[in-house]
Formats: structure tokens, C-alpha cells, sequence
């Protein structure tokens, strides 16, 4: 399963990258308004820190400013991914941005029908909403499992974006669920290495050593 970070902040973006963790970025509009950045820039400079694809949404709600604004962005950088809603303008946009040799991302897919249209209309990836399903009771991890398997009954090749990932739980559920990226915030990837037994185990060990008396190098 690739790592994507869900975030506009180049620190993170940065530091995650130099760690060896990173195989792209997305972002929404949300997360850019939150950096106060520059939409265009801030998608510049990420595109120059990773080279993976990075996602950059549409504004437009219409299929022509989508087309308009799409063609814009994938113009940014080479590794640019055009993000659309999952609505039928953002459907016809995805068709005709792929005819242009445009990747996209259909964006807030909540249902397996929604998965099926986007993939139908050839989209790169789709980005189930777990964590937004997660808090009105529904079960976000079954819709990952759900469109895993309409997928490959059809042989559709959109990756599926497991999105709105919330907590290093929902990072194995979906790696169980066969998701091919996880999409997740800067906060739940640091908490991924973290174990209490690993934390004490290493304490332990340091704690032996020093009473070795001895030096390795
Ligand atoms: C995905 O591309 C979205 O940016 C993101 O995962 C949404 O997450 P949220 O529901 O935590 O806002």
C-alpha cells in the first residue's frame, strides 16, 4: 500500500519525504485555506519535494471552470493529479481530462455505486471518505472493502485512496481491505511507529548495555 500525506504544510511534506515514508501528497481546499499559502505555489513547491503525485482539487463546481481550472493545475508540475467531486460534472471532467492525458482523483466518494461511475469514467484514483462515514455511524472500512471487490470483478485499474484516514487503526483496516493508497495526516503517520512495548523494550536494552561496560565501535 503506497503513503500519501493528507496535508498543504511543506514542513510535514518535508519531513515525512526525508524519512523515506512519502509516495505522494494530496490536498483540498480545506487543508490549503489552513496553510494561509498560496494555492498555486504551495502546490508548486510540493511537487518539488515529492516527486510522486500530488493532488490538487478544482474549485468549480461546473464542468467547464472544472476542465478550465484542471488544465491549469495539471500545468503546475509534471506530477500534478487533478482533483474532482464525485458529481456529474466532476464525472464528465474526469472523462475528458483523462482523454487529455490529465490524471485525476475523484474526491468524496461516500458509496460503491459512486466508486463504480468513477472508475467507469476513468479516473486514476478514488477517494473514499472513511473517517467522515466513521463519525455518522456508518462503516467506512466496509465501503473500502466493498469497492475492492466491484474493482476487481471488472478489472478496473482506478486506485483505490483510502481518505479522511483519522487514526493508525483505520491505516491497517484499510491494508487489510487492500486499498492500494492511504491517504493519511501528518499526526496519525508519526503515531504509526509508535509501540508502549517497543518504547520500553528499548529502554531496557539501553539500560543493559551501559552495564556491559562495552562500546561497539
Ligand atoms: C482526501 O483527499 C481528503 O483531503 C481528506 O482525507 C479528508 O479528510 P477529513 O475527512 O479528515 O477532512
Amino acid at each position: 500500500m503506497q503513503f500519501f500525506v493528507d496535508t498543504a504544510e511543506i514542513a510535514d511534506i518535508r519531513k515525512l519525504y526525508d524519512m523515506g515514508l512519502l509516495d505522494g501528497v494530496t490536498t483540498n481546499p480545506s487543508l490549503v485555506a489552513k496553510s494561509g499559502r498560496d494555492f498555486k505555489e504551495v502546490v508548486k513547491e510540493i511537487c518539488s519535494v515529492v516527486p510522486g503525485p500530488v493532488s490538487a482539487e478544482v474549485a468549480s463546481t461546473e464542468f467547464d471552470g472544472m476542465m478550465a481550472e484542471g488544465k491549469v493545475l495539471a500545468k503546475l508540475a509534471d506530477n500534478v493529479v487533478v482533483k474532482v467531486p464525485l458529481t456529474v460534472d466532476g464525472l464528465k471532467a474526469t472523462k475528458k481530462l483523462g482523454a487529455e492525458g490529465i490524471k485525476t482523483n475523484v474526491t468524496l466518494c461516500f458509496s460503491p455505486n459512486q466508486a463504480l461511475l468513477a472508475a467507469k469514467c476513468g479516473a486514476t484514483y478514488i477517494s473514499p471518505f472513511l473517517g467522515r462515514l466513521d463519525d455518522i455511524n456508518l462503516d467506512g472500512v466496509e465501503l473500502i472493502e466493498q469497492i475492492r471487490q466491484i474493482y476487481d470483478n471488472y478489472n478496473f485499474t482506478t486506485q483505490i485512496l483510502a481518505a479522511s484516514i483519522r487514526t493508525p487503526n483505520h491505516v491497517t483496516q484499510v491494508a487489510l481491505a487492500g486499498a492500494d493508497v492511504a491517504t493519511i495526516p501528518p499526526a496519525v503517520i508519526y503515531k504509526l511507529a509508535d509501540h508502549p512495548l517497543t518504547k520500553s523494550g528499548l529502554e531496557q536494552f539501553v539500560k543493559d548495555w551501559k552495564g556491559t561496560g562495552q562500546s561497539i565501535l
